[in-house]
């Protein structure tokens, strides 16, 4: 049974990847994803905020420019590191412990390990994009989390981010570029078309973003991190399915997979990769291996030869003409659930 798939010009050995979460901030943890199964790891990333305090108290402390952020690291002083145990921030993950981890995962595993960033404006990726290549990423995947909170920023103005953000790290790195981007677009499809045409090698639908609770008991505004469901598949893989014709980029899909039956729906619509991070942190690792067997007794009961002739069956044809699709579509649905009598 082949299960290979190309992702980012990279050659996997299965489209499931775990996703950036921290089941891959250690070796350990990275090895026993491999072990497990996956085809791919993606690190936990790294937040641009953290990188510019850095920078800053490297600046400080070993009296060095830090005008190449990559060269600034291999200068960072034993005396920060005693530091940051000091003030309760050594558990955070610095640039160097970050590239560290990144090289010894990368070497102690066959599969090709991703590094992740996390930023917030222009200028602060590039650098550390390289720095990242140089320690053995076989690719980046830029995490644009990025609110406009601000509500006179138009809408223009945040897709410009996201290009200019693109354009700068695929500037820096040769190794292919993937953009982790949210679905809170005026024109998801438009915004997906520009970074394909920008360069990106591949498009990570969609990141997840921390929507803060309130309890209403104690008056906290609550920002935990809580693990997807499977109904939450359905907006990623409807804009997979849309765009899988459109693009030249890989697609990987996040959020939502918890069995074997959602990492198909991914690939029938058209993904190249899935991803996966809230079920093997439910599960544990090994779950993987679950959503392996799955997926290849799935493709060997409808007698399918491999992954690649089941991955996109799905997807929209090209020419679909697509405000009647979904208006079709959306009328459909509502006539059904106004006529049936159901629990609501
Ligand atoms: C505890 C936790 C930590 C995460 N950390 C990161 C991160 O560092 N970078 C990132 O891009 N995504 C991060 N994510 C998002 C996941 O990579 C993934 O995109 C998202 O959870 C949706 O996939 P899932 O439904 O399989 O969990 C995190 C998710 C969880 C649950």
């Amino acid at each position: 049974m082949d299960l290979t798939t190309d992702y980012l010009g990279l050659t996997l050995r299965n489209p499931l990847i775990a996703s950036a979460s921290p089941l891959s901030n250690t070796v350990d943890g990275v090895r026993r994803l491999a072990h497990a199964g996956v085809g791919a790891v993606v690190l936990y990333s790294l937040f641009e905020e953290q990188l510019r305090r850095e920078a800053a108290e490297n600046a400080r402390l070993a009296e060095v420019g830090t005008e190449v952020f990559a060269e600034a690291l291999s200068y960072f002083p034993a005396e920060a590191e005693a530091e940051a145990a000091q003030d309760g921030t050594a558990d955070e993950p610095s640039p160097r412990r970050y590239l560290s981890l990144l090289e010894r995962a990368a070497a102690a595993v066959e599969v090709p390990v991703i590094g992740s960033i996390n930023g917030v404006t222009p200028g602060g990726w590039t650098s550390y994009a390289r720095a990242m290549q140089d320690a053995g990423a076989a690719a980046i995947e830029l995490n644009i989390y990025y609110i406009p909170g601000d509500p006179h920023i138009t809408g223009r103005e945040v897709e410009q981010r996201h290009i200019d953000i693109l354009c700068q790290v695929k500037g820096a790195v040769t190794v292919p570029v993937a953009v982790k981007l949210s679905p809170h677009f005026s024109s998801a499809g438009e915004m997906a078309l520009r970074l394909d045409e920008a360069g990106a090698d591949g498009l990570v639908l969609f990141n997840r973003f921390l929507q803060p609770d309130i309890d209403p008991e104690t008056l906290a505004v609550m920002s935990d991190v809580y693990l997807s469901s499977p109904a939450e598949a359905r907006l990623p893989r409807t804009w997979i399915s849309i765009l899988r014709k459109h693009l030249r980029a890989s697609l990987a899909a996040t959020t939502g997979v918890e069995g074997p039956a959602d990492v198909i729906k991914y690939l029938l619509a058209g993904a190249d990769a899935v991803m996966t991070a809230s079920a093997l942190i439910r599960h544990g690792p090994g779950h993987a291996a679950v959503l392996l067997d799955g997926l290849s007794e799935w493709i060997a009961r409808k007698g399918y030869p491999s992954v690649a002739a089941v991955r996109g069956m799905l997807a929209l044809p090209a020419d679909t003409d697509q405000v009647a699709y979904e208006r079709a579509g959306y009328v459909s649905a509502m006539r059904a659930a106004n006529s049936s009598r159901g629990p609501w």
